[in-house]
């Protein structure tokens, strides 16, 4: 399998030649892309030693006039072969640079060209590290997807002491191997997420809604996507665009959602319901705007429980994961809800907290089945996304592990 590390120019660079040949062990094929500053620390023929392949150092040829011969097409067919990018090190103008989307050499060209997941593994000085602007985009590259190898603490080349020293190599090599596994654990699946608040008129002006942006159940469309799966996304209004590669089916109200949920239904293997749906609706929705004319009282009906009628609907062997947004006694809310509503897990986030939950980039949540309680530390929703997957798989693998350790006991007792 082939995977690209791309170099750039920090004092770390010389670390990438013992990244590559830790990956190599892996029995990876290791392609090596250099900036034009990595080479002031490393040269090229010490990759091209290690790897056997050339490597692609820039987009145009030696004397920069022209594109190399087929660099025309190069950046594109590198980053379409690759199955995970590593950039170690990562300087704070590489961070910045791939924010923000430029392509002003091979190595920022091929990161915007490849689907391939992206690792990162950050090397600077302290303050660059903890600098807003490398912070800010660092948040902005984890709400794509990329995998950050956090920096060591440590004596730093700049003779200070503190954050920023290129992580353990075998680090980096274990953030790669992860990602390769998890890259098409579910291509076997069909996904079907829900996300963003419904809206329930009160009359043609108005409607009652809540702070959901979508952003927990776009990322989580989105890693499934990145992991393989179709995925079908319903979405009430936000202001997101579709995750690219993702069936987009656009709803307003908890009775449109819960139409187009049962629809999909049936072709799929995964329901992860992440939807702030609303409870109760107006039951009487006004023709005309409702006019300023003193107090008035609003009877409200309950809605749809569209969780409970998915898990009551499903064919045999789909799984069900639901959410639980509580703001007061939130283990003993979502455990109540896991057994009323039937489903196989419940995402329990505790969303009296300002800075998960609603419209935040990041959430903790707490992974509950009938026998386990599994605690998701906050990270950027993106991250959480594929954490949740994977206890998703978890669940989907029980039979799998168990067959697996009847397998090594029937051989322990031969
Ligand atoms: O969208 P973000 O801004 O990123 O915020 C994310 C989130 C906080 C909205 C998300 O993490 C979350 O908690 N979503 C569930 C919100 C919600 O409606 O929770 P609840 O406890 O009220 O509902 C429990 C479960 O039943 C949910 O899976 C919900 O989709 C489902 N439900 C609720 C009501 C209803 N009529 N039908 C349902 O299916």
């Amino acid at each position: 399998m082939k995977v690209t590390v791309g170099v750039s120019g920090g004092i770390a660079a010389y670390k990438a030649a013992e990244l590559v040949r830790a990956l190599q062990q892996q029995a990876l094929d290791v392609h090596v892309v250099m900036t034009a500053g990595a080479q002031r620390f490393i040269t090229p023929l010490t990759f091209a030693a290690l790897t056997g392949h050339r490597v692609i150092i820039g987009l145009w040829d030696s004397d920069g006039e022209v594109p190399n011969a087929n660099s025309a097409i190069e950046h594109i067919s590198e980053a379409q072969s690759t199955q995970t990018l590593v950039i170690a090190p990562t300087t704070a103008d590489i961070l910045a640079r791939l924010a923000h989307g430029l392509a002003d050499d091979f190595l920022t060209t091929m990161a915007l060209a490849t689907p391939a997941p992206l690792v990162l593994a950050p090397a600077m000085n302290v303050q660059m590290w903890e600098h807003p602007a490398t912070q800010a985009n660092l948040a902005t590259l984890q709400q794509r997807g990329a995998r950050i190898v956090v920096p060591d603490s440590g004596y730093l080349a700049c003779g200070m002491l503190g954050d920023g020293r290129l992580a353990k190599i075998e680090s980096i090599v274990a953030a790669v191997l992860n990602v390769l596994h998890r890259r098409h654990d579910l291509a076997n699946e069909t996904v079907l997420v829900t996300a963003g608040g419904t809206r329930e008129p009160l009359d043609p002006v108005r409607f009652l809604g809540n702070r959901s942006s979508g952003k927990m159940g776009y990322a989580l469309a989105e890693a499934a996507q990145a992991r393989g799966a179709r995925v079908i996304l319903i979405s009430a209004p936000t202001r997101l665009n579709p995750p690219a590669g993702c069936e987009f089916v656009p709803v307003t109200t908890t009775q449109e959602m819960r139409q187009a949920v049962l629809k999909q239904l049936p072709q799929s293997t995964l329901v992860i319901k992440a939807a702030a749906v609303a409870d109760y609706r107006p039951r009487v929705q006004a023709e005309q705007k409702i006019k300023r004319t003193g107090p008035i009282t609003i009877e409200l009906e309950p809605t749809e429980d569209i969780l409970a009628e998915v898990v009551r609907a499903r064919k045999t062997g789909t799984l069900v994961i639901g959410f639980a947004a509580e703001t007061e006694r939130p283990l003993e809310h979502a455990r109540g809800k896991l057994a009323r509503k039937g489903a196989d897990a419940i995402v329990l986030n505790d969303v009296a907290r300002p800075e998960i939950g609603f419209d935040s980039d990041r959430n903790a949540a707490t992974f509950l089945t009938a026998t386990t309680s599994i605690d998701l530390p906050e990270m950027p929703k993106r991250a959480l996304a594929d954490r949740i997957l994977d206890e998703v798989l978890v669940l989907r693998r029980p039979r799998l592990v168990v067959a697996e350790l009847d397998a090594v006991s029937s051989r322990a007792t031969r």
